[in-house]
């Protein structure tokens, strides 16, 4: 649905976007995450063809975005909706008037957006805000009103950039699940920006970190989480120190095995001793994985190896 092949896009004489390649399926919720001046914002707006870009290629629904001009671009632009951090909603207009005006831009007549709108606000659970003015919402009320107005037009993509970086925490929650609904219910596709793993983390299936406009990482939610590579960790924070007698064993914990007591149980089976020398739990989308490095005597390691291999844990020797 979307595919990008090698951009590059300069600011001046700034390379802003540094050979970027990748390929987001419909359908799917995919994250772009970077730490502030990343260039993901850049990215995403290339992809709406609000930027250009001067190497490379960038298709969305198969066609070059470069290529599309004029009006072709505005009926390009119904097909993806956006939303913003900051919302972007027009203050001296009710809620009702903010979700009708790209209908009313378009052409539909009064009856149809009448219904449309409706819709849409009970769908964002605003049904009995049509008539408040934008100052009279709370942040997550607002940032709900954005969402039912870049859906008006019944896109096939959604873009979010930072929606949920002025919310809080709980705000945040009731925002992600309702983009989680709109992907599930309407088949939307969800391109998210954002420099928020937990918003990661619960949501997208896939994601790509992006690091000075290049990408430093790419792939579904399990893989960078579970297995992070060093850039990922990086990335991530995560220092781990090692203890250098005895072997370290990294554990991985798929999802069939994530709560198992696999650890206690090899350790008595074995009569074994094991220190527990870092671990984590991650909560990804609806799904607990663990990670777990252990310490062991040097002369247990093939009887525990073996093991853990007939557990169905995942294993390296760190
Ligand atoms: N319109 C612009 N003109 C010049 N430089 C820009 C412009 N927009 C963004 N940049 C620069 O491009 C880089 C990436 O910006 P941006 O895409 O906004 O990053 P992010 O969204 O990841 O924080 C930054 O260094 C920023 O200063
Ligand atoms: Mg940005």
């Amino acid at each position: 649905m979307i595919e990008i092949k090698n951009l590059k896009k300069y600011y001046g004489d700034t390379l802003t976007i540094n050979d970027v390649s990748l390929q987001i399926e419909s359908g799917e919720i995919f994250a772009i995450v970077g730490h502030s001046g990343a260039g993901k914002s850049t990215l995403l707006r290339c992809i709406n063809g609000l930027e250009d870009y001067q190497e490379g290629s960038l298709k969305v629904f198969g066609k070059e975005i470069s290529q599309i001009k004029g009006d072709e671009l505005r009926r390009f632009r119904k097909d993806i909706g956006m939303i913003f951090q900051h919302f972007a909603l027009m203050n001296r207009k009710t809620v009702f008037e903010n979700v009708a005006t790209p209908l009313r831009f378009w052409g539909f007549d009064g009856a149809y957006i009448n219904k449309k709108v409706n819709e849409l606000l009970s769908l964002v659970g605003l049904e009995n805000k049509l008539k408040s003015y934008p100052n009279e919402l709370s942040g997550g009320q607002k940032q709900r009103v954005a969402i039912a107005r870049a859906l008006a037009l019944e896109p096939k993509i959604l873009l979010s950039d930072e929606a949920t970086s002025a919310l809080d925490p709980n705000t945040t929650k009731g925002v992600l699940e309702l983009l989680t609904r709109i992907n599930k219910e309407l088949g939307i596709s969800v391109v998210l920006v954002t420099h928020e793993m937990e918003v990661v983390k619960s949501v997208a299936s896939r994601a790509l970190l992006l690091e000075h406009g290049k990408i430093i990482g790419c792939g579904s939610i399990e893989e960078l989480f579970l297995k992070p590579d060093l850039k990922m960790k990086e990335f991530l924070g995560e220092e781990e120190i090692l203890p250098e007698s005895g072997i370290n064993i990294r554990l991985y914990f798929p999802k069939e095995v994530a709560q198992h007591s696999i650890i206690t149980h090899m350790a008595r089976t074995l009569n074994v001793d094991f220190n527990i020398v870092w671990g984590k739990l991650e909560k990804l989308n609806d799904h607990v994985l663990g990670n777990l490095v252990i310490n062991i005597e040097e002369e247990d390691k093939e009887k525990v190896l073996d093991y853990i291999s007939k557990s169905g844990v995942l294993w390296e020797v760190a």
